[in-house]
């Protein structure tokens, strides 16, 4: 089988699980989402004979590739939500370009038992209620992407089923929520990711940034189960051509999840900061759908999640970036001084 993106957080993890399953596992990854230190940290190994360094828009590589597969995850994309307001091209291309190059090289072979769309929680927007009440964001509501990310995602989902239904390639699309775990390492200029940057801030003694006194909330999934519920998806009978939301049904405040990094490093302080400007209160997936159809729930708690993060970080402390260093008195200066221009990253 195929992951798109298997050198990343949710392709890596998927990965090991599938393998642990004793499945035979190819990955094509251009190797853009992080630097050589943090793919080297990652044990992103470039002479992996199961990895090909690729760019998912290279139409022979891909169809080849896909043709070699009983299986396809499509998870590699452009995966921050600012990178991709910054930089349009580099959001063309993998978000939208290379989503088509994969899509029709799926729909072009008889050999996909079925296709994964991994999309995002990102699509439902500001969700039905209003931006101050705290949401469950169901699959049959609208969606309303309010960014390029989101509107790509928005896109692929579409074009899943607009490609392979009329080609009879079983598929299933998924819309994880905020996914965190070991191995997260935030991006430069990405404002999500908090767990990560937080244990990050917490280790190195500088204080932990919570906006809007840290009430917004999330449906933060730990990588493993994010794994595991994207392999019941590729096989479960019941999830053949669903849209699925991937979250754990609970919702989190950024102040709790400031309050459990601090149960790991007690000394740590928090630092008061501005509500961005359009930064929704968040919420969490309605998950019956997923419980149903994969016959499934997620299995880390957030507490449990957490912890095992804040170890893995004890035991990599190289994972830190040195741009996060000093980046916490960055943000509150910055937030102080643009929140009312400001649209914030939610997941
Ligand atoms: N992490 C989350 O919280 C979250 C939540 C919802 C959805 N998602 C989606 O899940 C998927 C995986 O997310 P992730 O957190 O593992 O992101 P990630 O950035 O860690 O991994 C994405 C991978 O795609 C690769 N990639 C990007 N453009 C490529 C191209 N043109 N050709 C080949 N490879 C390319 C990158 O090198 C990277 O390894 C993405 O589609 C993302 O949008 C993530």
């Amino acid at each position: 089988m195929l992951i798109t993106g298997g050198a990343g957080l949710i392709g890596a993890a998927l990965r090991r699980t599938l393998e642990s399953a004793g499945a035979s596992v190819t990955v094509l990854d251009d190797l853009s989402g992080y630097d050589r230190a943090t793919l080297a940290l990652l044990g992103v190994d470039e002479r992996d004979p199961r990895l090909a360094v690729g760019d998912i828009c290279d139409e022979d590589l891909v169809r080849a590739l896909v043709g070699d597969s009983d299986y396809v995850v499509h998870s590699a994309a452009f995966s921050t939500v600012a990178g991709c307001t910054r930089d349009l091209e580099a959001a063309f291309h993998s978000n939208i370009a290379g989503t088509e190059t994969v899509l029709r090289a799926v729909a072009q072979t008889r050999n996909v038992r079925r296709f994964a769309f991994i999309s995002s929680a990102q699509v439902y927007g500001h969700g039905t209620s209003g931006t101050d009440a705290v949401q469950v964001f169901s699959e049959d509501q609208p969606i309303s992407p309010l960014n390029l990310y989101a509107a790509a995602k928005a896109w692929g989902e579409w074009q899943t089923r607009f490609l392979l239904e009329p080609a009879k390639v079983d598929h299933v699309v998924v819309r994880p929520f905020s996914v965190y775990g070991e191995g997260q390492i935030p991006k430069p200029g990405a404002y999500s990711w908090v767990i990560a940057q937080f244990a990050m801030y917490a280790m190195i003694g500088d204080p932990l940034p919570l906006n809007n006194g840290g009430r917004q909330v999330r449906d933060f999934l730990h990588v493993e189960d994010a794994a595991a519920a994207i392999c019941l998806a590729l096989v479960a009978e019941t999830a053949s051509g669903k849209t699925i939301n991937l979250g754990t049904g609970r919702i989190t405040s950024v102040r709790r999840v400031a309050e459990l990094v601090r149960t790991h490093f007690l000394d740590a302080q928090f630092q008061d900061a501005p509500r961005p400007a359009q930064d929704p209160l968040g919420g969490c997936a309605e998950i019956a759908r997923m419980t149903d159809a994969l016959g499934w729930e997620p299995q880390v708690t957030v507490d449990t999640g957490i912890a095992r993060y804040v170890q893995w970080l004890r035991a990599v402390p190289a994972a830190i970036p040195d741009w996060l260093r000093g980046e916490s008195d960055r943000i509150a200066s910055w937030n102080a001084g643009a929140a009312a221009h400001t649209t914030a990253e939610h997941r």
